[in-house]
């Protein structure tokens, strides 16, 4: 943690190649650097002597007098390590390599140099930062040591980690337009060292940190970088927008989960689970940000809120896009409609969404508001006017925010003056209805986040014997029936079946199974047997057995054998698959949606990286879109949440406990109300790929 104190809070800085061409960015970075008037000794490295904006430059860093706490490197990439060798010399606390030409660019030359810089670096326990990033800033103390080309402009509470360094510009031209403050600002680059976990839990303890955003395209150690999101997260909120919508993750898979659980998604719902408010887009990034920023200390207590208006239409759209996405606007209870009916006209609406419309005396509206606010069945609101610029208004609102500790977002537009008030106040304004709703909702999602509370629950199984020397080559596939014993052996309730190999058999064995049956062909080399015609649903009576297996024989001349099954009758056909996740190295990942054969089309499942506590399991239910099915429709009764959480716990456990496990599907899991039972299901076995550390990697 001290070593990143030096990088956020440098007495010393270094800089080296520096340019004086003002138009270039090593220029920048100098001129950055005294342009925020940074309190301590600022060093310039230049061979050619002489002084750089006001600072007198150094033949090289053996010529310092002192160590410094930080270097800036912007040389070319194939100077940089002779540069550290010399800032390891010097016993400088922290590097941060700006340059690029490393990792990056997917060379081995490039991927060796980082590795050798880094074995210099471990030598004096020097820190380095990047390389290929934009720089390190903090507003608090007066640091601007980045390539950013347009300063921030407010100084404020929330701190950014960006691997990519123009985001970190895009940002700041937006919290500039916006009037938002920047706090502390760490362009990460390649993670050769400091990777984004160490710096989250830094600012998870730093006071001038109120809300953390984390710009994402790669982490390194996923299983680590989870485990500081979700500590750090119960602290303050954190907002992660991840680039890079790879599709690496999807190649070719045997199995449903496996073809469906990619990269982006596995990261985008493991960051969930863990803690972290996902931004989709750019907009929902900042708007989360600078919503948690301003509203940290008044978050929501609820789900439910007012939306209060003088403008009609805007108001609408706000509340329909609210219902939408999940926020409750609920009728206000008789008691404040009765006293707000003293302030308003009476064509005004006292429902919720309140219309006070431009009728009310402006005197009026600060106790208006005021009403509603102190409503205890009222968490919040979303204020929209467009075009009456009354100071009154932005007024009531101000005073109620802070009155009653709840948070108030805003629409306004047209008014000046409002915007005004609404800024120096802290109110944040949006640029639409449905943004102050999304904003709005993303602190509802971070109030839950805070209060959730985790119950596990474990089984104690053991590793399956059943898989002991099963492996023949680099991946070997499970045929239906071997899948099923291993799922009956961690519990989870599988049809009953047998397995058949002369139709001389089958009568006897169907009988014992008792009809109607389904007669499926079984072999590890058919997979999706329906397409090739190897599932025979709801066979009745003998002759069509015979009759079917016969069919079967004709379709599959090579050696098979069959499996006899119960018919278990149509109910709601689920997929509960897992996969193991190399990408990031987050183990397996367990997929829930609807199931049968059209999963892929549906595409409704929820993700979760292993081990899942009893909440996720329930919280991956609730989740998908499908989940009104599952409460019960058309007659049917409701499916037993807790059962199939259990079930779902077992499936994680089974995949975790087996580490040669690479895909299982279970495909369907048939809900029948209470009665869940798997009838169809795949094992695909390999060698596990584990993620080591950057230094051994081979
Ligand atoms: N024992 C059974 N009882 C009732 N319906 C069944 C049973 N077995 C299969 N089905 C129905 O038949 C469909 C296809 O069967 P199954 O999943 O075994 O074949 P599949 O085509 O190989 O599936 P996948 O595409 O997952 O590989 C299931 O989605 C389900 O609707
Ligand atoms: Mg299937």
């Amino acid at each position: 943690m001290d070593s990143l104190k030096k990088l956020f809070e440098p007495k010393t800085i270094a800089l080296v190649g520096v340019s004086k061409d003002p138009n270039k960015m090593s220029h920048w970075l100098i001129r950055n650097v005294a342009e925020v008037g940074f309190q301590g000794s600022v060093y310039p490295i230049s061979p050619s002597g002489g002084e750089i904006l006001k600072y007198k430059t150094y033949p090289s860093l053996s010529a310092l007098p002192e160590p410094v706490d930080l270097v800036l490197v912007s040389v070319a990439s194939k100077s940089v390590k002779d540069v550290i060798e010399e800032a390891s010399k010097n016993k400088a606390g922290t590097a941060v390599i700006l340059s690029s030409g490393f990792g990056e660019i997917n060379d081995e030359a490039g991927k060796a140099l980082e590795k050798e810089i880094l074995r210099i670096a471990r030598e004096t326990s020097m820190r380095i930062m990047g390389p290929n990033c934009l720089g390190i800033y903090n507003a608090h103390k007066n640091l601007n040591g980045t390539y950013f080309a347009i300063k921030p402009a407010f100084k404020g509470n929330i701190s950014v980690v960006s691997q990519s360094g123009a985001y970190g510009g895009v940002l700041v031209n937006e919290m500039n337009a916006r009037g938002i403050g920047l706090g502390k600002f760490a362009s990460i680059g390649n993670q050769m060292d400091i990777r984004h976990q160490e710096v989250i839990e830094y600012l998870g303890d730093d006071e001038e940190t109120k809300v953390i955003g984390l710009f994402v395209e790669g982490i390194k150690d996923g299983p680590q970088f989870l485990s500081v999101i979700k500590r750090v997260s119960k602290i303050k909120p954190i907002v992660i927008f991840k680039g890079g919508r790879t599709t690496v993750g999807l190649r070719a898979a045997a199995s449903h989960t496996g073809s469906m659980a990619g990269d982006f998604a596995i990261a985008q719902s493991a960051f969930k689970q863990a803690g972290a408010l996902v931004a989709h887009t750019t907009e929902d990034f900042f708007d989360y940000l600078f919503a948690l920023a301003l509203n940290h200390h008044r978050l929501p207590k609820d789900d439910k809120l007012a939306i209060m208006t003088i403008s009609g239409g805007p108001c609408v759209t706000a509340s329909d896009y609210c219902e939408e996405i999940g926020l409750v606007v609920p009728q206000l209870s008789d008691t404040t409609r009765e006293k707000i009916r003293k302030y308003i006209p009476f064509f005004a609406a006292d429902s919720n969404p309140v219309d006070m419309t431009v009728g009310t005396p402006p005197e009026n509206l600060g106790p208006c508001v005021d009403v509603v606010l102190a409503d205890p069945d009222i968490s919040g609101a979303i204020s929209i006017n467009w075009g009456w610029d009354v100071r009154e208004f932005a007024q009531a609102f101000v005073d109620a925010a802070s009155k009653h500790g709840k948070p108030i977002l805003a629409f306004v537009s047209e008014n000046p003056t409002v915007q005004k008030i609404f800024h120096e106040n802290g109110i944040l304004n949006l640029p639409a209805p449905e943004r102050a709703s999304r904003a709005y909702w993303g602190l509802v999602e971070y109030k839950k986040i805070r209060e959730r509370k985790e119950i596990e629950k474990k089984f104690n199984s053991m590793p399956s014997k059943r898989l002991d020397g099963l492996i023949t080559g680099d991946t070997s596939i499970l045929d239906e029936h071997l899948s099923k014993e291993i799922l009956k052996d961690y519990g989870i309730p599988v049809c009953k079946e047998v397995v058949v190999n002369s139709i001389a058999e089958l009568a006897t064995k169907a009988r014992e199974i008792g009809y109607p049956v389904v007669l499926k062909v079984l072999s590890n080399n058919i997979l999706h047997k329906t397409e090739k015609g190897g599932v025979l649903l709801n066979v009745r009576e003998e002759s069509e057995l015979i009759n079917g297996a016969a069919e079967l024989k004709r379709r599959f001349p090579d050696n098979i054998s069959f499996l006899i099954q119960e018919y278990v009758s149509p109910g709601i056909e689920i997929i509960l698959g897992a996969k193991r996740d190399n990408t990031f190295g987050f183990g397996p990942v367990i997929a829930f949606g609807l199931g049968g054969v059209f999963t892929e089309v549906l595409k409704d499942v929820s993700l979760r990286v292993s081990p899942l506590s009893w909440s996720d399991a329930l919280e991956m239910i609730r989740e998908i879109k499908g989940y009104p099915l599952l409460r019960g429709y058309r007659g049917k009764p409701s499916v037993d949440e807790d059962m199939l959480a259990e079930v779902i716990l077992r499936v994680s456990e089974l995949a975790m406990l087996n580490d040669r496990i690479l895909e299982m599907d279970i495909n369907p899991l048939i809900l029948n109300g209470p009665d869940i039972k798997a009838v169809d299901a795949l094992i695909v076995l390999g060698e596990a790929v584990r993620t080591k550390d950057p230094l051994k990697k081979g």
